[in-house]
């Protein structure tokens, strides 16, 4: 890496502002001489992905598809699903794109999706967690958690126990989840993980959601090295994609064309999924930009982050999910 983007890119990371923009991406990608992804080829290759249905990780469905990947997606919408599918197979040429339906914060339809998916792939190669959303309204899945912490923590958590076989079969395989710059506003807490319906706000209960996510990757990174199973968090920037006009309807008319399309959100995504360099040297990172980032921008987040709070985090989401690893 040159001086000149090692520096721009330490520019760009002091203002978030440049860094989570198209401004970051559009900079990165010409000074680091980013390698296109493009004609890269999957098709030895099993990817199973929560979320493909829309925004980012329908872009991301699209190029794995393109490369000839089988493309498993988790949705909680059948028909949906069902229209999308239709359309990256018509639009790739790939036939193995298909769908399980579960939505990500129910633990039984996930354990019904994960038997499918393993009765059908002895081996997966890529295992995303994509599917989120920051909800105004606090619901509770049918196990009773507040669904942003139960479709975005405990599901993606069971679901990674559960599918530990088939990507042990596949190793070196990958873990990837989605999760976002908003966590860098949220301590390490797991007595305020899960929101009450007396404090419950949608945009805090989803930045400790991602919190909670990055942590637990970096938990899970340690657990699965010997397997060389690589697990990886990442943040897309901002991106327009649905979930964006829905949920931050004024943020997206302020930002307007800064922000990044749904294609430049997945980039990152993709590189993690495909690439056999860094992805699969290193474990338990945060990236953007095809870069590692700090986990704490706030130096009181920082000391939240505890080997206890992180034990207990873990604990947690074992007693939440039922799920227990060997
Ligand atoms: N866009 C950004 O700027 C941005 C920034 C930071 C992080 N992220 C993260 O990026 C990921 C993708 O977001 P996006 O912007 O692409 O949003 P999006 O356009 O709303 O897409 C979200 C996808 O997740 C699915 N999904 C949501 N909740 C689910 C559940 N409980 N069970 C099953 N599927 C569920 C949606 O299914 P349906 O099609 O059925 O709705 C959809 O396929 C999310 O984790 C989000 O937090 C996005």
């Amino acid at each position: 890496m040159s001086s000149l983007a090692d520096g721009v890119d330490a520019a760009l990371e002091l203002s978030i502002f440049g860094s989570f923009t198209r401004v970051g991406s559009a900079l990165r990608r010409k000074l680091e001489h980013w390698t296109a992804l493009e004609g890269r080829t999957m098709t030895d290759r099993v990817v199973v992905m929560s979320g493909g249905t829309s925004g980012l990780g329908l872009e991301a469905a699209r190029s794995f598809a393109s490369m000839g990947a089988t493309v498993e997606i988790i949705a909680r919408n059948e028909a949906k699903a069902e229209a999308t599918c239709a359309e990256l197979r018509r639009s790739s040429g790939n036939e193995r794109v298909s769908f399980v339906v579960a939505d990500t914060g129910d633990l039984a339809a996930l354990r019904r999706a994960a038997a499918d998916l393993l009765r059908r792939h002895p081996a997966i190669h890529v295992l995303i967690h994509n599917a989120g959303a920051l909800d105004d309204a606090r619901q509770t899945s049918p196990e009773g958690i507040e669904l942003t912490v139960a479709s975005q923590v405990v599901g993606p958590f069971l679901l990674t126990g559960l599918l530990l076989p088939a990507l042990k079969a596949a190793a070196p395989s990958r873990v990837l989840w989605v999760s976002s710059g908003g966590m860098y506003s949220e301590p390490l807490s797991v007595d305020r993980l899960e929101m009450s319906a007396d404090d419950y706000d949608g945009t805090t209960a989803y930045a400790r959601a991602k919190r909670a996510q990055v942590t637990l990757v970096e938990l899970w990174a340690k657990k699965l090295e010997a397997d060389r199973i690589f697990v990886h968090a990442m943040h897309p920037g901002w991106a327009d994609t649905p979930g964006v006009a829905r949920s931050l309807p004024t943020f997206r008319r302020l930002v307007g064309p800064l922000l990044r399309t749904p294609r430049d959100g997945a980039d990152t995504l993709v590189w993690l999924a495909v690439d056999d360099g860094a992805p699969l040297t290193q474990s338990g990172l945060f990236w953007l930009d095809r870069r590692a980032r700090p986990l704490h921008r706030l130096s009181s987040t920082r000391r939240s982050d505890t080997p206890e709070e992180r034990e207990r985090l873990w604990r947690w989401a074992v007693e939440k999910s039922g799920y227990s690893p060997a």
